[in-house]
């Protein structure tokens, strides 16, 4: 198996037509805490690989996963959205459409940033499942936008404004999207009232 990535939390292995995840032991973590956080991030990612799918939601087809620490996946192929975002902005839409579906579905995916997003056939992909969560408030809708902002903020200064309005585009297909834009409003103002 090739190694593909290292992130902070997992390995990820490419194996032909799979990905392999695995998320390592950390040992700066109490051994049983460690555990505990690193089964439930995998079991919380590959049920949600199932839902989305049952939701109609495009996703990496689940294969296989021993519910503790390793999960295989299909292999998207494709590129990762951080790498073609600058350039093509209009994207953007497609990551609105998804979110739209996502929170429509009362998931939140708490991760989202362009490198956990891939582009293939022309269709935007969400990856990246363990910090997703079940949740119909609207206040945690906002906050997913609020890290999305966050992220255009950091990776994509240039297009981030333009990138924005095509992310509206397409999250306008959520029917409560008012509410969360109203909401996030306010989430952006804690932001700065906390000095960062
Ligand atoms: N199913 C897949 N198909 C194609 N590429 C993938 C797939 N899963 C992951 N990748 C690639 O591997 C990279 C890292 O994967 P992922 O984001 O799941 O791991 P991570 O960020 O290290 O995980 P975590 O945030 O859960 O610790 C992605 O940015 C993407 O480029
Ligand atoms: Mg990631």
């Amino acid at each position: 198996m090739k190694e593909i990535a290292r992130g902070a939390e997992a390995v990820l292995y490419e194996n032909g037509e799979s990905i392999v995840k695995i998320r390592p032991r950390k040992t700066y973590r109490i051994l049983e805490i460690d555990q505990e956080l690193r089964k439930r991030r995998t079991k919380k990612e590959a049920s949600l690989l199932e839902k989305l799918k049952s939701e109609g939601i495009r996703a990496p087809t689940l294969i296989e996963t021993d519910n503790s620490e390793r999960i295989e996946m299909q292999n998207l192929g494709g590129k990762q959205v951080k790498l073609v975002l600058d350039k093509q902005p209009e994207l953007a839409k497609q990551i609105g459409q998804e979110l739209a579906k996502f929170h429509e579905a009362d998931i939140i995916h708490s991760d989202l940033t362009t490198s956990n997003m891939i582009l293939k056939d022309k269709e935007v992909y969400f990856i990246d499942f363990g910090l997703s969560f079940h949740s119909a408030r609207i206040e945690d809708k906002a906050v997913d936008i609020h890290l999305f902002l966050q992220a255009l903020e950091s990776r994509h200064h240039k297009v981030k404004e333009v990138a924005y309005n095509h992310f509206l585009e397409g999250y306008k297909e959520y029917r409560e999207f008012k509410n969360v834009l109203e909401r996030l409003i306010a989430v952006e103002k804690r932001g700065r009232y906390r000095g960062k």
